[in-house]
């Protein structure tokens, strides 16, 4: 317990690396590279591994040596392969006729806190109860969850009263493994599960469950995994709560839609560490057993690397030939502009936003003065206010400073902005300190109620300066009472301030992320044999927890995306991805426009793309921005691909080349608009395609226009019939101002009087000339 204890406390300063020499190993100065070869062109998976063999055998004595090198042959939906290698291995592969990439093979992460910042706590009621959306579609539909694995016993994975047999496009398996048998734990709903270690254990050494626990098998140690699969398929379970708080019925978003478990994150130090070779034999088996959606909640931190130099990009673009949705979050990096990770154009990027639910808990001091925070309070608690600035000049809460404090009885008061400390620092300090409790006072406009090892109220700096205060003596009494579970909470949702923002740092011309959806205190299942918090000698057992992060936004759009898949079938993944978008709203519950937590501002698009996810009008939204495989030629011609290697990515051969003069990235038919350079009149172009139940449609436009930029939009009406299903239109913006860098927003709405389909503009103007002279400086 001791040297858990240590490693916990060593986590809190990221100090992991260091302390764990086991971790690192040193394979002189080879490295896992990945090579990626475009499609796999039907080409039998065998003969496909065996040509990988022979490449390997190239830059090796021996076949046999090579052999050894590959970790993995990717062969059945595309092809390429994971080895080892030195630099000059890796070069020779790359000059190598027919390979499109050549890669150093990254880590990604898990999009959680429940690591540190963002434990917090949630059920998803964001949709309207018990609507029949989510039982009348779903059942023909399986959602492949890249993750942690799974707790297979949990409730949310048995199956919903008469689900039908398991469809019969799926090839997939569960496969067997430590404390995993596929005969006691898969069923109709968990059809699948496969776990990727190979790339783990090649860089971390065999795992041994004495240094670093975890199950080998699909089975999750972490409770990541189990908590988001049950936020995007959870079956309905009454009775579901944390600790009493949140009662209600826990169901994902498409309950009755089938689960494909694929293990590629485990254990490292209790936070989830994924390797990209694992991720992507992840993709190749997914997408050759037959799954219709990949909800992954994992990425990499900025510096971003080139679509084609990355798993998750290469993965996703392969599912997205095949008709496969790959939804992304955004990555927990917030609230700082440009962070924003998982941005291809090919896939769905969301952020995360509160729900309209809280813990308001009372504080009462003995002069009856009381105040409200957020917190997770199941008894009422009393006790004298110890000021944590009475205690140490600064009153800085962590460790180092409490290592011997007894604060037996006593409830503890810390600022944030003293130190500063994050919560669970204070956390683990009012813990060792052994405190009834602790008052955390944070400067956000709406502190999120987590799980913690000891009970906390947050408390905004207003309320939390006149405890200070009113406190002046060190008896004065304090009173903590149950905190309740409270709904209709007004406004909501309101932007989380650690959800990643755009623009994309690496192709600014596509608005990322795409769409918010709830991802703060979410409610979900979780295995019982993991502690809900991570603090040290947390010895508690539930099936449920909270749990917030980009993490768990992502499987709530994969939920809806599963009802949309399952109700309109024919859609493709960009059709999918439009009438999220198109049909998200930018209001909140006070009809205002949505605010970013911890500040008074509004959203623009790069903190929630198009807005908030809105289902039920997804489900019928007027009109489509489709993409085609144009668009894509157009984009992989503009990324420096030639016609060769274009043809070798791409599944339907294509009559085309890429066109002798440049034609720019915002003409590929996204359903939002960013122009990351504007520097003169521009014209872009969109088409868009009626799926309203009436064929006969007359659609008519609004615009709000960015500042600074004139919006013209041709034919300002649309006109659709039985033989004209799709309609081109024209949008010139034209700057009006001298500008230089700032980003503007507007927007372009078209609407029968029913629908109402949105697209954002987003804008940089840089009509500024910036004169590279020295003549204004006064010397
Ligand atoms: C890379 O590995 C190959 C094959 O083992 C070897 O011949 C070559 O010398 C190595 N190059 C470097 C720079 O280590
Ligand atoms: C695993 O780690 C434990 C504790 O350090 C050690 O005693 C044991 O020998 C290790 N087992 C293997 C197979 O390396
Ligand atoms: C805590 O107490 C121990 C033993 O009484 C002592 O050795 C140590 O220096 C103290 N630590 C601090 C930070 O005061
Ligand atoms: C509060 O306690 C601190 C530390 O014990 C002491 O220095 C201070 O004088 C006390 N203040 C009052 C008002 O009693």
């Amino acid at each position: 317990m001791e040297a858990m204890a240590y490693a916990f406390q060593c986590c809190f300063w990221g100090l992991t690396l260091s302390l764990f020499p086991y971790f690192i190993q040193s394979v002189s100065n080879s490295h896992v590279y990945i090579v990626y070869l475009g499609h796999s062109h039907n080409k039998d998976p065998f003969l496909t591994s065996e040509y990988h063999v022979q490449l390997l055998a190239n830059v090796f004595k021996s076949k046999e040596e090579g052999k050894k090198a590959m970790l993995y042959s990717y062969k059945h939906m595309f092809s390429g392969f994971a080895a080892t290698l030195n630099a000059s291995q890796a070069t020779i592969l790359a000059n190598t006729r027919g390979v499109i990439s050549v890669f150093k093979s990254k880590n990604l992460e898990l999009h959680t806190t429940r690591s540190w910042d963002f434990m917090g706590l949630t059920l998803q009621d964001d949709y309207s109860e018990g609507t029949p959306l989510q039982l009348a579609y779903g059942d023909d539909i399986i959602v492949g969850v890249f993750d942690s694995g799974i707790w297979p016993e949990s409730a949310s994975f048995k199956e919903e009263p008469n689900l039908g047999p398991i469809p019969n496009h799926w090839k997939g398996k569960c496969i067997s493994g430590e404390e995993f048998n596929p005969k006691k734990v898969c069923n109709k709903k968990l059809i699948g599960a496969r776990y990727y270690l190979t790339g783990f254990e090649r860089r971390y050494g065999k795992i041994n469950i004495t240094k670093n626990p975890e199950y080998i098998s699909a089975r999750d140690f972490l409770g990541h995994g189990t908590h988001t699969a049950s936020i995007a398929i959870g079956s309905r379970v009454t009775n579901a709560n944390f600790f009493g708080f949140a009662e209600g019925t826990a169901r994902g978003g498409a309950p009755r839609a089938r689960l494909a478990v694929y293990k590629v994150c485990w254990n490292r130090n209790f936070d989830g560490t994924c390797t990209e070779e694992d991720i992507l034999a992840a993709f190749d088996e997914a997408l050759h057993d037959g799954v219709d959606i990949i909800s992954a909640s994992f990425g990499k931190r900025p510096p971003l690397r080139s679509f084609f130099e990355s798993s998750s990009d290469i993965g996703s673009f392969h599912a997205m030939q095949l008709g496969v949705s790959v939804v992304f979050s955004a990555g927990n990096n917030g609230p700082d502009p440009s962070l924003v990770g998982n941005v291809n154009p090919w896939s769905i990027c969301v952020a995360a936003s509160t729900m309209d639910r809280s813990f308001p808990t009372k504080i009462v001091l003995d002069d009856g003065s009381s105040f409200v925070g957020e917190g997770l309070i199941s008894k009422k608690i009393s006790g004298t206010l110890a000021r944590a600035r009475s205690y140490f000049f600064g009153g800085i809460c962590n460790t180092r400073n409490w290592m011997n404090i007894s604060l037996s009885g006593e409830v503890l008061l810390c600022f944030s902005t003293d130190g500063p400390v994050s919560s669970e620092d204070a956390e683990f300090v009012a813990s060792r300190a052994n405190a009834a409790a602790l008052v955390f006072v944070q400067p956000l406009t709406r502190p999120v109620a987590a799980v913690s090892i000891v009970p906390v109220v947050r408390i905004d700096t207003i309320q939390g300066t006149k405890i200070y205060l009113s406190s002046s003596s060190n008896v004065t009494k304090v009173q903590i009472l149950p905190s309740k579970t409270a709904f209709k909470r007004s406004p909501a949702p309101i932007v989380s301030d650690f959800s990643s923002r755009g623009p994309s740092s690496i192709s600014p011309d596509f608005l990322k992320p795409d769409i918010s959806a709830p991802g703060i205190s979410v409610l979900a299942a979780w295995p019982p044999n993991v502690p809900p918090s991570i603090f040290p000698g947390d010895k508690r057992s539930v099936d449920w927890n909270f749990d917030s992060g980009t993490s768990m936004s992502c499987p709530h759009v994969s939920g809806v995306v599963a009802l949309l898949k399952s109700a309109h079938p024919q859609w493709s993944p960009a059709a999918i991805r439009s009438v999220l978008m198109t049909t998200a709203y930018n209001l909140d519950t006070t009809g205002d426009d949505i605010l970013v937590e911890a500040s008074t501002k509004t959203a623009n698009p790069f903190d929630i793309g198009a807005g908030h996810i809105n289902p039920l009008k997804a489900i019928d939204p007027g009109l489509i921005y489709d993409t085609t495989t144009r668009d894509y030629l157009l984009f992989l011609c503009n990324s420096g691909y030639t016609d060769e290697q274009i043809q070798a990515m791409v599944v339907c051969p294509l009559t085309t080349r890429c066109p002798n003069k440049i034609e720019p990235n915002w003409n590929i038919n996204y359903p939002s608009i960013t122009i990351s350079n504007l520097k003169c009149t521009t014209t872009i172009k969109r088409t868009v395609r009626n799926v309203g139940s009436m064929k006969t449609a007359i659609y008519f436009v609004k615009i709000v226009n960015p500042r600074g930029v004139e919006v013209v939009v041709w034919p300002k009406v649309l006109v659709f019939s039985a033989f004209k299903e799709e309609v081109t239109y024209f949008v010139t913006l034209k700057p009006l101002k001298k500008s230089q860098g700032r980003y503007d927003f507007g927007s372009i709405t078209w609407s029968d009087g029913f629908h109402h389909v949105r697209s954002p503009i987003v804008v940089q103007l840089n009509t500024n000339e910036v004169e590279a002279g020295f003549g204004t400086m006064a010397y």
